[in-house]
């Protein structure tokens, strides 16, 4: 029987399967991926990864950045665990290998990043996802006790009596639907950004962990909030690095006006708004987009309204050694060099705060069940990620969920549970009923369809009462014309569009979850903005949403409060000194 089954094969997945093998090499580790573990959406991450290194930074003022960003929605005590533990996470993947870029003297360079006030973004030029997960894959290749289920797809999670005992997953290269015994889960899935039309996630990103955990009986945590990077490509939706604005690049609109110093980023006043304005946060970066298109002051394209990224003052050569990653991207997708050329750019959906409720060691309030990354909400991202914060994020909360899993499997040595023969079979009743019958109504791409344009409208950049209410209703329609959705591939060989289907299911749960949190916070906070309820309410919202799945199937929305330790809500004030 596997002590340790983990979902998920991207950094999340990986380090916390690091961190049991580590913690105790007797234990088994089984790690089941729908894709090649390289292949995982952490493989994308440009940036970089925040941690205390540089001369003159503290602890602290990481954590108060991360708080302030977060719009005071950050458990504080995760955070001060958080802010500790980043920097040794950095340097452990520095001894297992990663090329983080230097300075001329042989120290770790670091960059500035949004939201943050002191340079504390290490990065490996802007392709650091990749260098980050190569790393932490050759390193569990160590192990021999780490064994891999590649490309294959859970499906549901064993559970009885309110404890996982393993899940159910297909093969997805012959349709073998097997159940896997293990004495504790950990989801790491990554987030559900193909919920929306437009997003930076890879189209793997469909929630799953997320749903397997709600279904399981586990609550989901401020699921309302969705964060939009500001710079996406048009069409692909493909990230431009936020560094190419940490390296010196402008936003400017159809004017060729820096437009953001008309707006509030939260800058002190005496900060030089010039210097910092691009490197606001992220959430007002993308409100003042909107603002902007509103004032006729965007450029249409076919693929919508875009403002522009300047990039030509820095030069090829800074280009080329700073973020060679951006100008690959935009020859190869835009058809531009940006040492040349202005890039188009739009806000486009790029992570979720919100996921699976956990504590300070990802254990879920399922027994036995644990989660982590962006599946997961520990919660130290709030209202508003600050970007960098999530690639440290993975390593230090993926490590202590591998480390709280490993001990949970130490404690409880019971032999395999009577229901995991039984769900796999029933499992594996379901998915046959799928593949050889089908259904006769509509088809599973245009219901994915039309349930991300429908969270789009309605939980968007800004959202009110009528639009979420009315999502919710066709919500609830989706879901019942999705029972019967059409299922033209009926062999078993790589059938994607039976994975489609159950993908699908997951994304309608995680839709439902998001509209009805949003409309129960009837207050704006970070990347909640309601028109309807503009101001953040403190008295009642300083607190986490927190969605259980009635016994009805639908979401049923309480309020947990913030642990609070040393800073009392405030003003958010961006701007490097
Ligand atoms: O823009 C970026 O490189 C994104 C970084 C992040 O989301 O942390």
């Amino acid at each position: 029987m596997i002590d340790v089954l983990i979902v998920g094969g991207g950094g999340a997945g990986l380090r916390a399967a690091i961190a049991v093998a580590e913690t105790d090499p007797s234990m088994t580790v089984a790690v089941v991926s729908k894709v090649y573990p390289m292949r995982s959406h952490t493989v994308s991450a440009e940036g970089g990864a925040a941690g205390v290194i540089a001369d003159g930074d503290t602890l602290d003022e990481h954590a108060y950045d991360t708080i302030s960003g977060g719009d005071w929605l950050c458990d504080q005590d995760a955070v001060e665990a958080f802010v500790v533990e980043a920097p040794r996470e950095l340097m452990r993947l520095e001894h297992w290998g990663c090329p983080w870029s230097r300075e001329r003297d042989g120290r770790v360079a670091v960059r500035p990043f949004g939201g943050m006030k002191r340079m504390r973004t290490w990065y490996a030029a802007d392709k650091t996802g990749f260098h980050l997960l190569h790393t932490l894959f050759q390193t569990t290749l160590k192990y021999q006790e780490i064994v891999r289920y590649d490309e294959w797809y859970v499906t549901s999670l064993v559970v009885d009596d309110g404890r996982v005992h393993g899940v159910v997953a297909v093969e997805i290269r012959t349709g073998r639907v097997e159940a896997i015994a293990a004495r504790t889960v950990i989801l790491a899935t990554g987030g559900c950004g193909r919920v929306f039309p437009f997003t930076t996630n890879a189209a793997i990103k469909t929630g799953d962990g997320m749903s397997l955990a709600y279904r399981a009986g586990a609550p989901l945590k401020d699921m309302e909030f969705v964060q939009y990077h500001p710079t996406g490509l048009p069409f692909t939706g493909i990230l431009i690095t936020e560094a190419a604005r940490a390296e010196g690049g402008w936003l400017i609109n159809k004017d060729g006006y820096r437009y953001l110093q008309d707006y509030d980023l939260g800058q002190p006043t005496a900060t030089p708004k010039l210097r910092s304005m691009e490197l606001g946060p992220r959430d007002r970066l993308s409100q003042a987009f909107v603002a902007e298109q509103n004032k006729g002051r965007t450029v249409e394209t076919p693929y919508g309204p875009v403002v522009y990224l300047d990039l030509r003052h820095l030069g090829e050569a800074k280009i080329e050694a700073r973020i060679p990653f951006v100008r690959e991207l935009c020859r190869s997708y835009q058809n531009l060099d940006p040492a040349t050329d202005l890039i188009p750019v739009r806000p486009v959906v790029h992570y979720m705060m919100g996921g699976v409720h956990t504590d300070l060691h990802g254990a879920t309030p399922v027994a036995g069940l644990f989660a982590a990354g962006e599946t997961a909400c520990v919660s130290i991202n709030g209202a508003n990620r600050l970007g960098s914060n999530s690639l440290p994020e993975i390593l230090v909360f993926g490590a202590r969920a591998g480390a709280a899993a490993a001990a949970f499997a130490r404690e409880h040595r019971e032999g395999e549970a009577a229901a995991v023969r039984s769900q796999g079979a029933d499992e594996q009743r379901r998915l046959r009923r799928a593949l050889e019958s089908g259904g006769t109504g509509p088809r599973i791409a245009d219901l994915r369809e039309e349930m991300q344009h429908t969270l789009e409208g309605a939980a968007g950049i800004y959202r009110t009462h009528d639009t979420l209410a009315k999502a919710v209703e066709t919500l609830e329609s989706l879901r019942e014309r999705a029972a019967d959705a059409r299922v033209d591939d009926h062999s078993t060989t790589f059938n994607t569009e039976l994975i489609s289907l159950v993908e699908l299911h997951a994304m309608l749960d995680v839709a439902e979850t998001i509209v009805a949190s949003a409309l129960n916070r009837t207050e704006s906070r970070g990347a909640h903005q309601r028109l309807d309820f503009p101001a953040r309410d403190d008295e009642r919202f300083l607190a986490h949403s927190l969605v259980h799945r009635a016994p009805s199937g639908n979401p049923s929305v309480g309020l947990l409060p913030v642990a609070l330790t040393r800073w009392p809500p405030g003003e958010r004030i961006y701007g490097r000194d």
